[in-house]
């Protein structure tokens, strides 16, 4: 299915002038939240799909209230809804807010399979949509709205090498899911920093399915076993799979000694980087991503063009996504300040018990 090709770029109108609607009042309990703007009339109502509660902590506890204070503030009716992790579920939802009446349709796939069916279905029914964080490979979106996801893996290749040093050193790769192109991107991102460092060996390799935290501590356990423990250093893909490396590590006492990655600056994510068991995570800020998703999803309602930072290239068929890319943030234990500073975590979320003398230390709260 070829993607809409056109690359204009229009300087959006500015959100609060691009609907005449009035603020919205929210309607639903979480997991099926609506919201609905009353009075004025409105260009159109946005539906959002996230993928599930399981695979990161982030969709529920970032994504969401950021799509909610977007769309509240743009004056724009919206309904969010989260899949669960069940592809037939996403259909489901997708079907029920068209037959509600959404004009734009955006969502986090859980595979390009099912994500393409759900956008060539929401095409033919005249509803545009919109690849939320994963590029849907194969689908018909007209936008794709995320990070840099390549740029997440090299901040994390380079993380890691920044914890290793110089010397010899075997690592270990935890990588995402194998039905989220995102993973991917940050594979490769990180294997173009760290492959070229040829005192690195890799020592082990493996996608994790759905970014299953259980799944992931087996993984680790396997692979770690299979290198008689002789590991340095892990490339895990987000905080959820490098948690799961740190607690097989604490338990062979090496916690805290093998530098271990993660990415989306979850509360635990944070608390790791803190107490040194996780060398660095890549802060992506859900404020901003979301209202990136909100200002194109209200230029698609509108009838207008969206103003993007460039395209992406479809592995699947070749053709160009117009794109809106962000640039990712890695954090540290001396910048895990910067998160907190953004809004991106809470210092009373994250500075408890006794992470609170380590926030006191790091100048944070
Ligand atoms: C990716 C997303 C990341 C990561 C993962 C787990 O697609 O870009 O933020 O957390 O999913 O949901």
């Amino acid at each position: 299915m070829k993607r809409k090709h056109s690359l204009v770029l229009v300087p959006l109108l500015g959100l609060s002038m691009a609907l005449t609607a009035c603020g919205g009042d929210d309607s639903g309990d979480s997991g099926n939240d609506s919201g609905s703007s009353s009075g004025g009339d409105k260009a159109g109502k946005v539906g959002v799909i996230l993928p599930d509660t399981e695979s990161s902590v982030r969709w529920e506890s970032a994504d969401r209230p950021a799509l909610e204070a977007a769309f509240k503030e743009a004056g724009v009716d919206y309904d969010i809804q989260n899949a669960e992790g069940d592809a037939e579920k996403m259909t489901q939802i997708a079907d029920t807010m068209i037959g509600n009446g959404v004009t734009v349709l955006a969502i986090v796939n859980l595979d390009s399979e099912s994500g393409a069916a759900i956008e060539e279905k929401a095409k033919s029914q005249g509803v545009a949509t919109i690849d939320y964080d994963r590029l849907t490979l194969g689908g018909s979106a007209e936008y794709y709205v995320s990070f840099d996801n390549t740029k997440v893996g090299e901040l994390q290749g380079q993380g890691l090498a920044d914890c290793l040093g110089d010397e010899d050193a075997n690592i270990v790769y935890l990588n995402g899911s194998p039905t989220d192109n995102n993973a991917t991107l940050f594979a490769e991102g990180a294997h173009s920093v760290l492959d070229p460092m040829t005192n690195y060996t890799v020592v082990g390799e493996q996608a994790v399915p759905d970014w299953d935290n259980e799944q992931a501590a087996t993984i680790f356990q396997q692979l770690y076993t299979a290198a008689d423990g002789k590991v340095d250093g892990v490339l895990a893909a987000n905080d959820g799979l490098g948690g799961a490396a740190i607690s097989i590590l604490e338990g062979n006492g090496q916690a805290g000694k093998v530098p271990v990655t993660g990415q989306d600056a979850t509360v635990e994510g944070l608390q790791n980087v803190l107490a040194g068991t996780q060398c660095m995570t890549v802060y992506k800020s859900a404020t901003q991503e979301a209202g990136a998703l909100a200002e194109v999803a209200i230029a698609l309602a509108n009838g207008d063009e969206a103003e993007t930072t460039g395209t992406t290239t479809d592995s699947s068929d070749n053709s160009e996504v117009p794109s809106i890319l962000l640039t990712p943030q890695a954090i540290t234990k001396d910048n895990v300040g910067d998160v907190i500073d953004d809004g991106g975590q809470k210092a009373e979320d994250v500075c408890v018990d006794k992470f609170a003398k380590l926030c006191e230390e790091a100048g944070i709260g």
